[in-house]
């Protein structure tokens, strides 16, 4: 005698064929939003060149040659940023925390006052110009 599949099997069969193809989609979704995030972060790439209309406005009154170079802090071309102060660097590659130029903007320094010293909440009202010194010691201080 041939045997017929109950119709509550059949169901139970198409209801379970659903939930394994919307899972399916669900992982491509997750991939392909991996896949953005990586293009993204090649695209954020931050260069000394990104920091020069922020340093010209916020910083160079104060840190560069022309003007007054407080601390003998140069922040006017990119030679002279790496070079630092009379105290050395003011940036580690790749460690902002560990960064003066980044921790002295932030408000995290341990000496002396937040930076710009003429406007100390500046970059609490422009957290992303903050992000942007961030970004660029995190990748390396590329000229
Ligand atoms: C009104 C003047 C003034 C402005 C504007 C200013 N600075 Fe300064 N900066 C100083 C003085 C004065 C010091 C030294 C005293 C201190 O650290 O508080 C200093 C110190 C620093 C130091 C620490 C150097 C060291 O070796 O300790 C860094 C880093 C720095 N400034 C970055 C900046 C950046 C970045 C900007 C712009 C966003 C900026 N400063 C804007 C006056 C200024």
């Amino acid at each position: 005698m041939k045997k017929n599949i109950p119709p509550i099997l059949l169901f139970i069969f198409s209801l379970l064929s659903t939930v394994f193809i919307i899972s399916c989609e669900d992982n491509e979704k997750i991939a392909n939003s991996d896949q953005d995030q990586d293009t993204i972060a090649v695209v954020d790439t931050v260069r000394f060149g990104d920091l020069t209309t922020l340093f010209e406005n916020r910083c160079y009154h104060c840190h560069s040659e022309p003007e007054y170079s407080f601390y003998a802090l140069n922040l006017d071309t990119y030679e002279n940023t790496m070079l630092g102060s009379q105290h050395g660097p003011i940036v580690v590659p790749f460690e902002p925390e560990q960064s003066l130029l980044y921790t002295k903007c932030s408000g995290e320094h341990t000496e002396g006052e937040r930076m710009p010293q003429d406007d100390l909440n500046f970059f609490d009202d422009k957290p992303e110009k903050l992000q942007l010194i961030y970004d660029w010691i995190h990748f390396g201080c590329l000229e």
